[in-house]
């Protein structure tokens, strides 16, 4: 079967991520979360206290950056590896949320990141999930979907998901920073997020999780056999 490549954009925490995870789970592609990349870049810069307006200093730590996922097959999740050291649970903490989209906004980041993940797509058979995948990394992906939810559910997702694992995060918080990130991801002059021409929006407000999903594999099959 021909094997097309999916683009899955959007704001933070609008589920791009599952429904990314779970497309490519039953197509049987390969699943990429370009925003961990990201994040284990911020967590790097974090640990070694580089000056992240200090472009130079940033650029030559990138050269001691090494990214790459590992797959568990018991959770049937990627893991990304910083270094060769797992980082999965430390990229997800607010230090480096609050970081984040002020290190994805530096040139020579996103030159470092997308070049990775262009790399990754070159087989073909690839979910990727972020902000700019549509615009910039795969603007010849077959498939492009531009998920979005209303703020209010974005916020009480990721709250959830953040209270699960640390019981002194407030909501004001979470909702702070999604704000914050989406106003650098949208203002950046480096490829900002934006909802390319073609693609398909789905707002999933209101729909669950195995709805998202039909939706989703339905518009990737009618590409495959277009
Ligand atoms: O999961 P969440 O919505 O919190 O965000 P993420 O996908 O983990 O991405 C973290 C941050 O990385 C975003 O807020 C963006 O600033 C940045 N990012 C980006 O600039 N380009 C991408 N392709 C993916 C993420």
């Amino acid at each position: 079967m021909k094997k097309i490549i999916i683009a899955i954009d959007g704001y933070s925490s609008c589920g791009k991520s599952t429904l990314a995870r779970a497309l490519a789970k039953k197509m049987h592609y390969v699943f990429i979360d370009s925003g961990a990349m990201y994040r284990a870049i911020t967590l790097y810069l974090i640990q070694h206290k580089i000056k992240i307006h200090h472009e130079i200093e940033v650029a030559n730590a990138l050269k001691n950056v090494h990214l790459a996922f590992e797959f568990y097959p018991e959770t049937e999740q990627n893991n990304m590896l910083l270094n060769g050291v797992n980082v999965e649970a430390e990229i997800r903490d607010m230090a480096v949320s609050a970081k984040v989209s002020e290190v994805a906004a530096i040139p020579s980041v996103r030159k470092f990141a997308v070049a990775q993940q262009q790399q990754m797509g070159k087989l073909r058979g690839i979910v990727m999930d972020g902000r700019d995948i549509g615009t910039t990394v795969f603007p010849q992906a077959e498939l492009k979907i531009f998920v979005t939810a209303d703020p209010a559910v974005r916020v009480e997702r990721r709250f959830k998901e953040l209270f699960e694992k640390n019981k002194n995060i407030t909501i004001e918080e979470v909702k702070a920073n999604l704000e914050m990130r989406d106003y650098i991801d949208t203002n950046r002059s480096e490829s900002p997020l934006r909802k390319a021409n073609e693609s398909k929006e789905l707002n999933n407000s209101h729909l669950s999780r195995e709805e998202q999903l039909n939706i989703a594999y339905k518009w990737a099959m009618e590409k495959i056999n277009a």
